[in-house]
């Protein structure tokens, strides 16, 4: 049977995780934040020693095509370790962009994300779902926000979490980051020609999350 997929794309804390996870337990369909997996790569391939860099290519990929992570209750588990707290850094995002700049390591994640397709169906984010890894996805959306506005929550974020950081490094930090993901050669971060284009700047999570179910309730 075919299967449902939602991608939802977009930015560094554009809020594409809260968005895409709150459809999916409202549809109740499976949830796949791809992210999570370039984070675990990078935290795997540091852990082995290895450099992020293009010399280190293939070992990473093949570090990637073998992750042996399991997802449990919502926790992530390398090799039976919980790693949820280790890849929602700052440092981890940025490790995780260099190793996603990778071809090899995209190649060797493919079939890893494509398996979280099953019924009843899935929200996917990243920043290449709706490109590459769920072309034929009846919905695509490609969610941004401004710069500041982003820089703003994630900030928030962090402090409510006691790390002590300012705006302008994590709006500096973000920015770099972003600038990496759209100009890399290989699935650079840019919206399907098929996207819809939604700014959350000035949106709640509850509009955002409307608006999306809005526009897959046009497609059933
Ligand atoms: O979404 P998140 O911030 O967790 O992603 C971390 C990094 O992983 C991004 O900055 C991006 O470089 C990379 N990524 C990617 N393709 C995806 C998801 C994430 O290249 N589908």
């Amino acid at each position: 049977p075919h299967v449902p997929v939602i991608c939802i794309d977009g930015p560094t804390a554009s809020g594409k995780g809260t968005l895409a996870s709150e459809t999916a337990r409202r549809l109740g369909y499976h949830y796949l934040d791809s992210g999570a997996l370039y984070r675990i790569t990078a935290l795997a391939a540091l852990r082995a020693g290895l450099a992020l860099e293009p010399e280190h290519e293939q070992r990473i990929a093949r570090l990637a095509r073998d992750l042996p992570i399991r997802f449990v209750d919502g926790t992530v588990l390398l090799a039976g370790e919980d790693i949820g707290e280790a890849i929602r850094s700052e440092d981890a995002g940025m490790n995780a962009s260099k190793v996603s700049a990778l071809p090899a390591v995209r190649s060797a994640l493919v079939a890893l994300q494509q398996g979280f397709r099953t019924l009843p169906g899935l929200v996917a984010d990243g920043r290449d779902m709706g490109t590459v890894i769920f072309r034929d996805a009846p919905l695509k959306v490609f969610l941004t926000a401004s710069a500041a506005r982003r820089a703003e929550r994630r900030h928030k974020q962090l402090i409510s979490k006691g790390v002590s950081v300012t705006i302008d490094t994590l709006r500096a930090d973000l920015e770099a980051r972003d600038a990496r993901d759209t100009q890399r050669a290989v699935a650079p971060l840019k919206p399907a020609q098929d996207a819809l284009l939604l700014d959350n700047s000035d949106q709640t999570i509850e509009q955002s999350v409307a608006q999306v179910l809005a526009w897959w309730d046009e497609r059933q």
